[in-house]
């Protein structure tokens, strides 16, 4: 029988990040292989075609050739359970992307060799460090002309601020690429190609640093990449478990995502280096994993993802103790019961419904409203994980109805997708029309989108006349009311109606800054 510390000790929980078309879904469909999780290559590519079919909204996604939503995979490899969260690869969905992010316990970063390190790599690589997120890094396209490994090595230590340690090193690239060497086996595995290849069991090994026959088959390119070796395992830090936990060193491996090469030493590392799922810290206490009762916290609302069931999907991630289905427990916001016989899993991309899990695994609870991003649910405790980021909006449009007449779905529709978090949705304290609020303009098509296909509703968006928001609050709630009173044409709430501070040229907010010593203005809000 396995205790719940061997089923603690067994999970990994990861997401991978990438810029667009670095190779994200590929490397997906390749690990999700190995792991037998999928039969054929090319499902999921297939289904990130098939979603399109059966899921209205993300037509969007498909007209524009990116990833809007985010899901969730978990499969076995080896001994161990693999929760594998995808992300949305483009910027303007990045809020989506923090969140998740806030639901791993480590991040595979895919790099296109050709590209090096692109501006939304970046950003997502702040995230994960802000929270020490330990990082693997999947170097890929090596088939391709791509640049020097040296210096994509180099870029990632400059521009990312983290030490490398290669893991695995590419003998010559594109026409000409023959394999990697793997600098802990010392043994160099050489490339095949084919899109369809399962396995790698038939591969051809050459063992050791400096094999003969290696040097024959491959040359100058060989020679190179025994330079190249000597000189990074001279020059770069050993590879220290701490620093790589700590988010402060990351490992790198090289290959081919779509040729399936290089992917099983990708997978191999997830299991042996990233850690399994750790203490969580809540406003109360720190909560361990292997503590007995169930405690979880939501951080991803998906609304309408089958159309035809309307359903409302919040995914949870298990904090500690163990899942039960039928279990009852309390949304500790609201005070809540919630009952669980429909929760579901995300085993092998199916949905079905789950008898049990364990901390790091995803779970995802049908509901119809009584769920929020940041709800901590436990088996009666009360507790708030912490974490959770919103960031103030960046972008500003005023919604108004073509059809006067559907004010009520519009409101409904705003309201779920505001708790979604796909936008954020402003109320102004004089009243009047909804103000929306988003980081990335390809929100504003999105909801509208969705407010068409979903609620029926037709929208026009027009520009809104702030640049600015800022959560405010105060230590002092007479203040904190004064303020609001004082700037009532300016005062706004959002959907859990905390007030924010609209701002139309950034000197009013110095202004205001220096006027009000005791209101706080903030440019993120965690929940809580
Ligand atoms: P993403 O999820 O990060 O956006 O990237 P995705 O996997 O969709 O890959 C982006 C493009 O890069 C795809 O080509 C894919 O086939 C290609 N690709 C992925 N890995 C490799 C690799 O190792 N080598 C080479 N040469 N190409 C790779 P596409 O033409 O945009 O799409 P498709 O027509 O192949 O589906």
């Amino acid at each position: 029988m396995t205790t719940q510390q061997d089923e603690v000790r067994r999970r990994r929980t990861f997401a991978i990040i990438s810029h667009p078309d670095a190779g994200k879904t590929t490397l997906t469909e390749k690990l999700l292989l190995y792991a037998g999780a999928i039969q054929i290559a090319g499902s999921v590519k297939a289904r990130k075609a098939s979603r399109h079919a059966t899921s209205d909204w993300m037509e969007i996604e498909k007209q524009r050739g990116i990833s809007v939503a985010s899901s969730v995979m978990q499969m076995e490899y080896r001994d161990c359970v693999i929760n594998l969260l995808d992300t949305p690869g483009h910027k303007d969905f990045s809020e989506d992307t923090y969140r998740v992010l806030t639901a791993v316990d480590a991040a595979l970063m895919v790099i296109d060799a050709a590209n090096g390190v692109e501006p939304q790599t970046l950003r997502l690589l702040e995230v994960c460090r802000a929270r020490n997120t330990p990082i693997i890094t999947f170097i890929n396209k090596m088939d391709r002309e791509v640049r020097e490994p040296l210096e994509t090595l180099d870029e990632i230590e400059s521009t990312l601020g983290m030490p490398t340690v290669a893991f695995t090193w590419p003998v010559g690239m594109g026409k000409n690429f023959g394999g990697v060497i793997d600098l802990r086996k010392e043994q160099m595995r050489v490339f095949r190609a084919g899109q369809d290849r399962a396995g790698v069991e038939d591969d051809e090994i050459l063992a050791g640093l400096d094999n003969a026959e290696a040097r024959k088959r491959f040359g100058m390119y060989y020679e190179q990449a025994q330079g190249e070796i000597e000189l990074v395992s001279g020059a770069s830090e050993p590879f220290d478990r701490e620093a790589f936990l700590a988010g402060k060193q990351t490992p790198v491996f090289f290959g081919s995502a779509i040729n399936n090469f290089g992917v099983r030493e990708v997978l191999d590392a997830l299991v042996d280096l990233a850690p399994p799922p750790g203490a969580r810290p809540a406003l109360q206490r720190v909560v361990e994993p292997t503590e007995p009762k169930f405690s979880g916290v939501v951080f991803k609302i998906q609304a309408n993802m089958d159309p035809a069931h309307r359903d409302r999907i919040a995914f949870l991630r298990i904090s500690s103790g163990r899942f039960e289905r039928g279990m009852k427990l309390k949304v500790v916001r609201s005070g809540k019961e919630f009952r669980t016989q429909n929760v579901m899993s995300f085993l092998s991309q199916r949905r079905e419904l789950v008898e049990d899990a364990w901390p790091g695994d995803i779970i995802g609870l049908p509901n119809h409203g009584v769920l929020q991003l940041g709800d901590t649910l436990t088996e009666g405790e009360t507790l708030q994980f912490t974490g959770l980021p919103f960031f103030a909006p960046e972008l500003f449009q005023i919604v108004e109805l073509a059809d006067p007449m559907k004010s009520k779905q519009l409101r409904t529709g705003l309201t779920q997708l505001g708790e979604e978090g796909a936008i954020q949705v402003f109320r102004s304290q004089l009243g009047g029309s909804l103000l929306l609020g988003a980081i990335g303009q390809l929100q504003f098509e999105v909801v509208a989108h969705r407010l068409r296909t979903e609620y029926g509703v037709e929208t026009r968006f027009l520009p809104a006349r702030y640049q600015m928001a800022r959560w405010v609050t105060s230590d002092d709630p007479n203040e904190l009311k004064k303020f609001i009173d004082a700037n009532a044409a300016r005062i706004a709430w959002d959907s859990v109606e905390a007030p924010t501070f609209m701002v139309t040229y950034r000197s009013d907010l110095n202004v205001a800054e220096e006027r009000w010593p005791k209101i706080r203005f903030h440019a993120m809000r965690e929940h809580a």
